[in-house]
């Protein structure tokens, strides 16, 4: 073998030797532990903190999701949904706030209270500081409530309608003569933006024209949505009072037509009067007949189509005529004044007590002493109705038991739409957390390895 030969297979050798080591397109770092004492505490230290923070994080902003729910009550829906929203920076939460929106209640709309007694029509609504209704700016086609409690509730007037013949058969059936009894009001609220006043109605008939002939000599309980004796014993005694004063008064006006048709005499047929706060003298003793003035209207069937008509001007004087001291020291014909008066007072009274009015001049219903003179005569007028039976209590104020007078705030009822923040799925959300914290500590992890040693 020659050199040159033995060389080449050398060189061969070393040839097939530099190809098995060569360059790979993939490559590693070399790593050293980094020279620093407590850098392996510091790092399990920091990525805990990292991950504790991260997770929380996360949490906050992909842990939840908003879903819709309907609330009666949205205050308390926004209070006790929020996520720790104190303790953390608006804009990291604001994706999971509760909110809820407000209703629109359109004119026309039934309406209750919390209280959950009388029923209402919102006629009118208005901003004052849009100009006033009178300026015909302001006005608005519905009312924008949010939860708000009602202020300042005035009853503006009452207007009783009474009628004999003209209501259906089964109406007939409990009372020969029926009453409706409209309460104006008029309330204030203020929302977001500013004060809005509204005007609403509330209509009592007893004996409303959908009710069944299957239910008399029984109490009816129409009108009031519910009724608690303990609880809401103002509201249980307004109820009382005004259907009592319905059947009685009613019964009064059979009595009264009765007795002229007995003696050949033209009778009454049907009447509205409409009583109003004193004009001439601020009154807020309710026991005084003066409380109230009354405007009014009957007519009388003369039969063969023909009519006449009583108003204050019959009598006298137009303005002395509508003062009910006169009328009752004169016992005018009809004779229905005092218990008219105490079905319009019950009504009035009911009304500020389901609106939330503590504070009203004078009501009634928030007075024990007030309260016991107008139910005085219970037993005498439960024994003088017809087939309507009042109640739920049918006994003077104090010899029944009842619970303590008095009111509390009101809110108009209404359902609402929130969206409320709900926490996902443990599957779900162990697998969110997990993913964007690994993203986090990734980015961590090469910051670390980037900074340089
Ligand atoms: C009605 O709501 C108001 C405001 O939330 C509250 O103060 C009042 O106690 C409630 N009344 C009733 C009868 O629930
Ligand atoms: C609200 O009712 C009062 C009294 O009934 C009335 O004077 C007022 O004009 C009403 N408001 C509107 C906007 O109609
Ligand atoms: C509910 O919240 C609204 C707006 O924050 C407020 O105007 C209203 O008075 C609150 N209602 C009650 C009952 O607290
Ligand atoms: C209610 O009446 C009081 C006293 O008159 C007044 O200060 C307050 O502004 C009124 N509130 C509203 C909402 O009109
Ligand atoms: C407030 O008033 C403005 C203009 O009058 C109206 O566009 C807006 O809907 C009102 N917002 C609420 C909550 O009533
Ligand atoms: C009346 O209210 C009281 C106290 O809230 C309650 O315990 C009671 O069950 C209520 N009664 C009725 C008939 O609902
Ligand atoms: C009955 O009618 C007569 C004659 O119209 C009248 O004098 C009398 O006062 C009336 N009685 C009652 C109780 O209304
Ligand atoms: C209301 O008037 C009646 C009868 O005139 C009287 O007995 C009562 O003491 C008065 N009440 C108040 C609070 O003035
Ligand atoms: C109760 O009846 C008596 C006798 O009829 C009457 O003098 C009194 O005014 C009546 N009281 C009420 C509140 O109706």
């Amino acid at each position: 073998m020659s050199a040159s030969a033995r060389f080449a297979r050398f060189g061969g050798g070393y040839g097939r030797m530099s190809t098995s080591q060569h360059a790979s397109s993939f490559s590693y770092s070399i790593t050293r532990p980094y020279p620093y004492r407590w850098f392996t505490p510091v790092v399990v230290v920091g990525f805990i903190v990292f991950t504790i923070l991260f997770s929380f994080l996360n949490l906050v902003t992909s842990g939840y999701t908003l879903v819709v729910q309907q609330s009666a009550d949205p205050n308390a829906t926004m209070a006790n949904n929020g996520v720790w929203s104190r303790h953390i920076p608006a804009f990291l939460t604001n994706k999971v706030q509760p909110s809820c929106q407000t209703v629109n209640v359109p004119l026309g709309s039934e309406l209750f209270t919390n209280q959950t007694a009388l029923t209402y029509t919102l006629t009118d609504v208005w901003q004052p500081s849009g100009g006033g209704a009178a300026a015909g700016n302001g006005v608005a086609p519905s009312l924008t409530y949010f939860n708000n409690i009602l202020e300042n509730c005035t009853v503006n007037s009452v207007e009783i309608d009474y009628a004999a013949m003209d209501r259906t058969a089964s109406q007939f059936a409990y009372s020969e003569w029926g009453a409706v009894v409209r309460t104006y009001a008029t309330c204030s609220i203020v929302g977001t933006n500013g004060t809005t006043n509204f005007n609403v109605t509330q209509e009592y008939d007893y004996v409303p024209s959908d009710v069944s002939a299957m239910t008399l000599y029984t109490f009816l309980g129409t009108n009031f949505l519910s009724r608690n004796k303990t609880s809401k014993s103002s509201l249980f005694w307004g109820e009382s009072l005004m259907s009592m004063y319905w059947a009685f008064s009613t019964y009064q006006m059979q009595n009264i037509r009765a007795n002229q048709t007995s003696n050949n005499q033209p009778a009454v047929r049907k009447g509205t009067m409409y009583f109003y706060p004193n004009t001439n003298k601020v009154v807020s003793n309710m026991t005084d007949p003066d409380f109230f003035q009354c405007d009014f209207r009957f007519i009388i069937d003369k039969s063969l189509g023909n009519y006449d008509i009583v108003y204050p001007g019959s009598y006298g004087e137009y303005k002395e005529h509508t003062q009910l001291s006169t009328l009752l020291s004169m016992q005018a014909y009809p004779n229905i004044w005092q218990d008219a008066d105490i079905l319009a007072k019950a009504a009035y009274s009911t009304v500020l007590a389901d609106l939330g009015q503590s504070s009203a001049r004078s009501n009634i219903l928030l007075d024990p002493d007030q309260l016991k003179y107008f139910t005085a005569n219970f037993s005498e007028a439960r024994h003088n109705i017809a087939n309507a039976y009042p109640g739920p209590a049918v006994r003077q104020y104090g010899t029944e038991q009842s619970g303590p007078l008095g009111t509390t705030p009101s809110t108009l009822s209404a359902s609402y739409l929130c969206q409320v923040p709900q926490r996902k799925s443990i599957g779900n959300l162990l697998i969110s957390v997990l993913v964007a914290d690994l993203v986090f500590l990734q980015v961590v992890c090469r910051l670390m390895t980037l900074s340089p040693t």
